[in-house]
């Protein structure tokens, strides 16, 4: 018998709700196992671990800290799965570990955004470079098989044939996040834009560029955004978010944005304009999370929402179950007919995701997907909020983005004041 080879051993830091998204997504990723959960709420992480074991994805274990499970020669790679207010003191403490030799180190992954401003999503790169580190930046969307296999066939048939797309839509829309960090701007980096938008832009762009083409072939010329709070700022649902935060969150002085709209004109290397339009919110109530997408061209067009779903169920009014995500994120019912989105880790792409990370990792090759990807996102990011503070069409580049904070991430925004 050959021996086999050896897993890449994967510890994940933050053991929350993304966390268990990507654990329940490994049950299709090869050659790597998930060992080890650092989170400082120790119960989250023995919750994590019990998980990975339950389905035969990895023999995990909690760890005291950042350092300790770099240390462990089992681990060979780390997935950043902590909220953003944390990503600065994390990455410093990988790159840290690595580069005084505790920790010996494949690459890094960091879940989106890479950080809550300019500054901070290139000091993250600058700290993965430091310690020669692989990095990967984990934007599910560009790996959901609908947007990859859409991709294909547009540029192979309709691209091929009648020439590029020119125009590519995405929205990403829920009923408002899980948890109270992501309503503080100053935690959370801003609102809906920076939380949602971030796939959006990232996701248009991947289907407007060629297939196997660096993202330089795209330029950015100009960004139109607009901001607002169309929803929890009203006094009921304030009063919602002051409850679940436990009196910490105040939508009436310092809300963030639910509804965050933004249009970038791209050029591509003929001189050609391009046009990515992009539409987030927190204040979709329908079924549950809804991405949609489309790409236009001369003779074609594609689109995708999440939400037709091949698999519906009904449950007529005398079926009262209790609240739950289990036919769908962020479901916001129970009953009558409701879409089921049957396999959410593969089709949102954390799946196809994970294993490019795992198989760049193990060949050594940096990610198609990685850190300077998260640092142009957040340069159109920062760029969106600049432009919906000014109300007006900014071209690009756009000086002193690298030190700008937009006000909602100060504390200082508020379309009521
Ligand atoms: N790709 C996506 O669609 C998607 C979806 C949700 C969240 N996210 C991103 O994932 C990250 C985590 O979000 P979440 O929804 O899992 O949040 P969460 O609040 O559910 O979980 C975060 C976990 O991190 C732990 N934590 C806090 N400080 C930490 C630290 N210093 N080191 C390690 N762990 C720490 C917390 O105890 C918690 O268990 C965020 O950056 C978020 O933007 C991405």
């Amino acid at each position: 018998m050959t021996q086999k080879a050896q897993a890449l051993g994967i510890g994940i830091i933050g053991g929350g709700f993304i966390a268990r998204f990507h654990i329940k997504s490994w049950v299709g990723v090869r050659d790597a196992d998930i060992l080890g959960i650092f989170d400082p709420d120790t119960k989250r992480a023995r919750e994590a671990c019990a998980l990975a074991r339950s389905l035969g994805v990895g023999e995990a274990k909690p760890y005291a800290s950042i350092t300790e499970m770099a240390a462990d020669p089992r681990i060979g790679a780390l997935w950043i799965c902590a909220p953003n207010f944390t990503r600065g003191e994390v990455m410093e403490e990988i790159s840290q570990a690595v580069v005084s030799g505790k920790a010996e180190l494949i690459g890094v992954c960091c879940e989106k955004p890479l950080g809550r401003n300019v500054r901070e999503a290139r000091k993250m790169l600058e700290l993965a470079e430091k310690a020669r580190l692989l990095d990967g930046y984990l934007e599910n969307q560009v790996f959901s098989p609908a947007v990859v296999r859409g991709k294909e066939i547009i540029w192979a048939r309709g691209a091929a044939l009648s020439g590029p797309p020119y125009l590519a839509r995405a929205a990403e829309e829920h009923s408002g996040p899980h948890m109270p960090w992501f309503w503080e701007g100053t935690l959370q980096g801003g609102g809906v834009l920076n939380d949602m938008m971030c796939h959006s832009v990232e996701e248009a762009r991947f289907m407007l560029t060629p297939p196997g083409a660096p993202r330089s072939v795209l330029t950015p010329v100009s960004i139109t955004a607009y901001t607002n709070c169309l929803k929890w700022q009203e006094p009921k649902y304030a009063a919602i978010l002051a409850k679940t935060s436990g009196g910490k969150t105040d939508y009436l002085r310092r809300p963030s944005e639910d509804f965050a709209r933004s249009l970038v004109e791209y050029k591509n290397q003929a001189g050609k304009t391009l046009v990515v339009e992009t539409t987030t919110s927190w204040c979709y109530v329908g079924a549950g999370l809804r991405l949609s997408m489309e790409l236009l061209g001369p003779e074609y067009a594609l689109q995708i929402n999440t939400l037709d779903a091949s698999l519906r169920v009904f449950f007529s009014r005398e079926v009262r179950g209790k609240a739950g995500e289990d036919l769908v994120e962020k479901q916001n019912a129970e009953i009558g007919l409701m879409p089921v989105v049957a396999d959410e880790a593969g089709e949102y792409g954390y799946v196809a995701e994970n294993r490019h990370m795992v198989q760049s990792f193990l060949k050594g090759v940096r990610p198609e997907e990685n850190f300077a990807d998260g640092v142009a996102v957040a340069e159109l990011l920062m760029a969106a909020y600049r432009s919906a503070e000014l109300g007006r069409t900014l071209p690009f580049p756009i000086k002193g983005l690298e030190s700008y904070i937009p006000p909602v991430a100060q504390g200082k925004w508020n379309p009521k004041a």
